[in-house]
């Protein structure tokens, strides 16, 4: 929008050329003199008019700016000048912004801090390039609301109390470059939005509730140069979410929840310069995340979870890297080699690990020191050591250089916890690392003293990437102690978990019962995720075959109840609900649904006269144990073993003279 000038070339003539600008600047002054007292005279009152240079803005020429900041005003002024250029409104108390007149030649409007919950007539500012409505309290933006505006290249809906805007909120806008929507409460982003301004340059969405970002939003935005993000609730990234952004140089994400960003994700954006992923929960960086792409400054900074950073591969224009205030034990030293134009390594608030792994390290400061190199690390006077323990809290550049050896013993860098309480038929991941040199290997140990190592398949147990150990389907027997053994020629080390793997906590009750019917209830099943069934059965314990009658519930039903008539009194019968689980392929596609584990318990149909005595003895209780993967038949049902659960079924009984019956067992 700034219009450049043209300085045109001449030659000789100078004399009348100077005669001629003598003229034309006498008209000049004259006539702006003149404007200036019909200007003066036009003005609302209590404002000041003035020609000016508007100082924040790249108009470069004097204009005629109307200034009503901070005067009380509760509308759009009256008698504004026809040749208005520039209204400043700001810090007053319009509520309604009604636009009473054309004023075809404003270029700038400013009505900021105000209260503004609704504008009419924008149309008569036709010609109207810079929008600032700012700090204002603007709740929804209807279609063709800036319709007509074809000369606005700054829009400043920022800091107000945007909930909705509908999709063609900005059409006809065809000549937007900036857009700001920051400070609003939008969950949103709509690719409709921005059909209409492909000249958009400019767009910043910090501070709202965005959760994701979609494929393609940004599709056919080539122009995009910089888009902000930054303090969303961003934590899914569709993989082609930044498709068409080919001129985008600056992207900053941080401030979310984004654990994760692919290569795949990046090298759509060709020209991106800067990168900003700062504050996000993302654990780890991968060797080639950020592989071919023309990054030139990317920041990874107060990432409390980041503790693995393997080496950068091939981003070969990298000046300029932030890792700093993580948590990372070791800077893998290929970060050197692989990235040819670092300049600038940030790594200081890392819990370093002063051993052969920051060997390189110690020698770029300690070259530094030396000689009048100009070592690529940051800021060295904040590196302190961690570990190990004789040197915890020392400053590095101070440990001689002889505590650093070329090799040293492999360390494990352990990503879980110290322990797990894990459902049944779950699925558990433990994620192992490990610094040392030589490259350590890892070793997994099982609680049954079972070793796995490399990328290896076992059962329903598999070894991911060397690092990762993945049971699936996990039942109360694969509990225990899981460690994680990182090994090389100079020691090893081990890290270990201890994994409780719980059943549901079902319970059942009978809330009524007669000779011949039973209502029986239960509580517990709302809640699991992976439950994508539950069933009752009931069973009469004196048939040798074990049919049960079924009755399928729906998955977060909100019936806790169930009431099975024409029983047979002075029978036992056994009542369980188990639960499904829905067993995924490759995280999307339903394949098979198996029965994981469930609870029962038993009643016994009796009479009136005979409640309470013998009961303790009649009533058993299932205790199998489920194995899901044992049955490969698809439809289970008749023979379900059911796995006894740490929270044993509830055990209601004779609670009232009605009642006949309790089920108690509890061997
Ligand atoms: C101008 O300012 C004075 C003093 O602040 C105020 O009393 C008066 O109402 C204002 N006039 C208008 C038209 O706002
Ligand atoms: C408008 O007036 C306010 C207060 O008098 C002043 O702070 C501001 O700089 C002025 N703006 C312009 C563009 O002259
Ligand atoms: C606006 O201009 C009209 C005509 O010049 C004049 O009568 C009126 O008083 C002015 N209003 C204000 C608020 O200055
Ligand atoms: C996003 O695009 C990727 C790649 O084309 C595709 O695999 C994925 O299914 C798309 N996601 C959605 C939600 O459409
Ligand atoms: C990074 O990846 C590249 C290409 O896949 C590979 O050549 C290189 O050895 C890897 N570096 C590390 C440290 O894993
Ligand atoms: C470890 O425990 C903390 C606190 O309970 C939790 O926030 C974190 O996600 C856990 N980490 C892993 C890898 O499970
Ligand atoms: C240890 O557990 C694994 C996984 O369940 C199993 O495959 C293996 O046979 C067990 N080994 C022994 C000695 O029990
Ligand atoms: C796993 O370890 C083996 C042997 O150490 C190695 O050859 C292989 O490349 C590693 N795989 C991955 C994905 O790191
Ligand atoms: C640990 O590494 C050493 C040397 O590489 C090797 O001899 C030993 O067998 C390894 N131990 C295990 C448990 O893999
Ligand atoms: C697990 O590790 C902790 C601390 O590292 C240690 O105290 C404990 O003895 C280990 N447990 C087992 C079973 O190895
Ligand atoms: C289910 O009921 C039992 C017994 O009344 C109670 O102790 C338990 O907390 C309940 N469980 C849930 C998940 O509501």
């Amino acid at each position: 929008m700034c219009e450049s000038r043209n300085y045109l070339d001449w030659n000789g003539k100078w004399n009348v050329l100077i005669y001629i600008w003598l003229m034309i600047s006498i008209l000049d002054i004259r006539s702006s003199s003149a404007e200036q007292v019909k200007w003066d005279a036009m003005c609302p009152s209590n404002c000041t008019c003035k020609l000016d240079n508007l100082k924040s803005n790249c108009f470069q020429r004097q204009m005629k700016i109307v200034n009503c900041s901070s005067t009380g005003l509760s509308n759009f002024p009256v008698n504004v000048s026809m040749e208005t250029e520039v209204l400043i409104l700001s810090s007053n108390n319009i509520k309604k912004l009604d636009i009473n007149k054309k004023l075809k030649k404003l270029q700038y409007l400013d009505a900021s801090n105000n209260k503004i919950h609704v504008i009419y007539h924008l149309e008569k500012l036709s010609r109207l390039k810079t929008l600032d409505l700012h700090k204002n309290s603007l709740i929804y933006i209807q279609n063709g609301c800036f319709s007509g505006m074809k000369y606005l290249s700054t829009l400043d809906l920022s800091d107000n109390n945007l909930h909705a805007i509908e999709k063609h909120a900005f059409g006809g806008l065809n000549g937007l470059q900036r857009l700001y929507l920051d400070s609003n409460k939008l969950y949103f982003l709509e690719k409709q939005w921005f059909i209409g301004m492909p000249s958009l340059r400019i767009f910043h969405f910090s501070r709202n509730f965005l959760p994701k970002i979609e494929n393609n939003t940004f599709e056919n935005m080539q122009n995009l140069i910089e888009i902000k993000l930054i303090h969303n609730k961003i934590q899914r990234i569709e993989k082609n979410a930044f498709h068409g952004l080919t001129e985008l140089s600056m992207l900053d994400l941080s401030s979310n929840k984004i654990s994760h960003i692919s290569h795949q994700h990046l090298q759509q954006m060709k020209n991106l310069k800067v990168l900003r992923l700062d504050d996000n929960p993302i654990y780890k960086i991968h060797n080639g995340s950020f592989h071919s792409l023309n990054i030139k400054m990317l920041s990874l900074r107060y990432m409390p979870k980041l503790v693995i950073q393997k080496a950068f591969f091939n981003v070969p224009l990298l000046k300029t890297l932030y890792l700093h205030n993580n948590r990372l034990v070791a800077i893998s030293e290929k970060i050197k080699r692989s990235l040819p134009s670092l300049r600038n390594l940030h790594i200081y608030n890392n819990p370093l690990r002063c051993d052969c792994n920051a060997l390189w390290v110690k020698q770029e400061l300690a070259k530094e020191q030396a000689t009048n190199y100009v070592s690529i690390l940051v800021d060295d006077s904040v590196l302190i050591c961690d570990s190990p323990k004789e040197y915890s809290r020392m400053l590095l550049k101070q440990l001689p250089v002889s505590v650093f050896h070329s090799e040293c013993a492999a360390r494990t860098i352990p990503l879980f916890n110290s322990s797990y309480n894990i459902n049944i038929g779950e699925e558990m991941r433990l994620e192992c690392h490990s610094i040392g040199i030589p490259d350590p290997e890892i070793i997994w140990i099982l609680p049954n003293g079972t070793t796995l190592q490399g990328s290896v398949k076992l059962d329903r147990y598999e070894v991911i990437n060397n690092c990762t150990l993945a049971v699936r389907h996990i039942r109360t027997s694969d509990g225990g102690v899981f460690k994680c053994k990182a090994n090389n020629t100079h020691g090893y080390d081990i890290s270990n978990t201890s994994v409780t793997v719980s059943n549901m906590p079902i319970h059942i009750y009978t809330s009524s019962i007669s000779a011949d019917f039973v209502t029986i209830g239960w509580n517990g099943t709302s809640y699991w995720s992976m439950v994508s069934d539950y069933q009752i059965q009931c069973r009469d314990t004196h048939q040798s075959s074990l049919s049960y009658q079924i009755i399928h519930l729906r998955p977060f039903s909100n019936h806790y109840s169930y009431t099975f008539k024409n029983l047979k009194p002075q029978t036992t019968y056994e009542f369980c609900i188990d639960h499904h689980v829905a067993i995924y392929a490759s995280g999307i596609t339903r394949i098979n649904s198996k029965l994981v584990a469930g609870v029962c318990t038993t009643f016994f149909m009796t009479c009136a006269l005979c409640c309470g005595v013998a009961i303790a003895k009649k009533f058993k209780k299932r205790k199998d144990y489920l194995d899901p993967t044992a049955e490969e038949k698809g439809d289970f049902l008749p023979q379900i073993p059911l796995e006894n659960l740490n929270n044993p079924p509830s055990t209601p009984l004779c609670s009232s003279r009605t009642a006949l019956i309790s089920a108690e067992s509890n061997s």
